[in-house]
């Protein structure tokens, strides 16, 4: 892509975003360039001479971007870790602080979707002390970190990992996320340029799990203020943006999903994520669904399951009414009430040609109340409604269709 295209993308931020939208953008404690053609500046305000580039391969092959990559970075010395797959486990992010200690790296830049921000946060974090990353992986010793800045260049729109201070790791076969302020990349690159190399099937299940972390956010136990205002301005997005994204994968709506998947990155970073991302991570580890579409498969059963809340089983102390208007303003984003969303999202996952039930996606009725039972409880215990194992078997079999 030329150095021309680059600009008009990097510009295109000013016609298609409403003033309000980029402001809330703007107003980050990070540092965001908009395009790769800007990370030399970047790079020097942190004060980077040697650099782990934590890459995802296939997402700079698909990008089309690697001269403009490998131009971006030619005033320092970079070295490249690209073994990694999809679900990362914590010996990839230990093998690549081990590279990041020999090559004497005094920052980390990860440019890849989330499993590769993940593998470059526990990186980042363990710094001059790789011995440590894989205990980092699993949340432990944290203190003892001596972490690296981080600068984080998403293409998938997603995750919103780049706005996160958590890391998602498989540590000996189990996903484990670990939160520390310092997993917090420091500057971040929004390239709509390499959000629109995603292939339809990839915007689909990335922008599902953006879709997902607003939602959830809204009636999440720890949102505040100002992870709600994040949440509604995300969520609007996405609700515009998503299906046409994926669809017509036109820049605005590349554009949109980009900008809204990042707002609710910045939500969840506040309230973090409930029981539809509890419940999902062993649709993935078990039965190989990607993230975002496992998240997708139960996220309106959680709705109404928290729409049922009452006094004896909310777990907010801002009480069930609270929760309640959450769940409704969650549902309002998609023009429907909390009762209507599991038949728009099973829709909705039709359009975007995914398995639009728990059945169809390979996950039968025989495997659910084993499930139902495996649920980590923390997770489980920042969803407003306290929900027993037989509340998620339940709802598990209404997901299963
Ligand atoms: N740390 C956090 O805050 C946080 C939040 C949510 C999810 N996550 C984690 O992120 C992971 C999911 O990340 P993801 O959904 O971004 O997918 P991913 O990073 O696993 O990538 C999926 C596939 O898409 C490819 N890819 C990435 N960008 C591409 C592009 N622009 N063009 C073509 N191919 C591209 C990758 O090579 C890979 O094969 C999960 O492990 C999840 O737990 C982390």
């Amino acid at each position: 892509m030329s150095e021309c295209c680059v600009n008009r993308s990097a510009g295109q931020w000013d016609s298609l975003l409403s003033a309000e939208t980029l402001g809330l953008v703007l107003s980050s404690d990070q540092r965001i360039a908009r395009s790769v053609g800007e990370l030399p500046q970047l790079l020097e305000a942190t004060g980077a001479r040697r650099v782990l580039v934590v890459c995802d391969r296939d997402a700079l092959l698909a990008s089309g971007r690697q001269s403009a990559f490998q131009a971006a970075l030619k005033a320092v010395a970079a070295e490249f870790f690209e073994s990694f797959t999809p679900n990362p486990r914590s010996e990839d992010a230990a093998n690549a602080a081990r590279m990041a200690a020999a090559h004497q790296a005094d920052c980390i830049v990860a440019f890849g979707g989330g499993s590769c921000l993940d593998v470059a946060k526990i990186a980042a974090l363990a710094g001059s002390r790789p011995d440590l990353a894989e205990t980092l992986a699993r949340g432990e010793r944290l203190d003892d970190a001596d972490p690296l800045p981080l600068i984080a260049i998403p293409t998938t729109s997603g995750t919103g990992s780049e706005a996160t201070h958590f890391a998602a790791i498989y540590v000996e076969g189990r996903k484990v996320s670990v939160a520390h302020p310092q997993l917090r990349p420091q500057a971040i690159v929004l390239d709509v340029a390499l959000h629109q190399a995603m292939p339809g099937n990839l915007a689909a299940v990335t922008g599902l799990d953006a879709l997902a972390q607003a939602m959830e956010s809204l009636w999440a136990v720890s949102s505040n203020e100002r992870s709600i205002q994040y949440a509604q301005a995300a969520g609007k997005l996405i609700a515009k943006h998503l299906e046409p994204s994926v669809l017509q994968g036109t820049v605005e709506h590349r554009l949109g999903m980009m900008i809204g998947s990042h707002l609710a990155g910045q939500a969840i970073n506040i309230s973090r994520t409930t029981a539809a991302h509890a419940l999902s991570y062993q649709f993935t580890q078990l039965f190989g669904l990607s993230h975002g579409h496992a998240v997708a498969l139960t996220l309106g059963h959680v709705a109404t399951a928290n729409a049922g809340v009452c006094e004896a089983t909310c777990c907010d102390h801002r009480g069930p009414d609270h929760v309640r208007s959450h769940v409704e303003d969650a549902a309002a984003l998609l023009s429907v009430k909390p009762e209507g969303l599991p038949g728009y999202l099973r829709d909705l996952l039709g359009r975007l040609g995914l398995a639009s039930t728990l059945r169809e996606a390979g996950v039968g009725s025989a495997a659910l109340s084993e499930l139902a039972s495996q649920v980590d409880p923390v997770r489980l215990g920042n969803n407003p409604r306290r929900l027993t194992n037989a509340d998620l078997e339940s709802l598990l079999v209404n997901a299963c269709g």
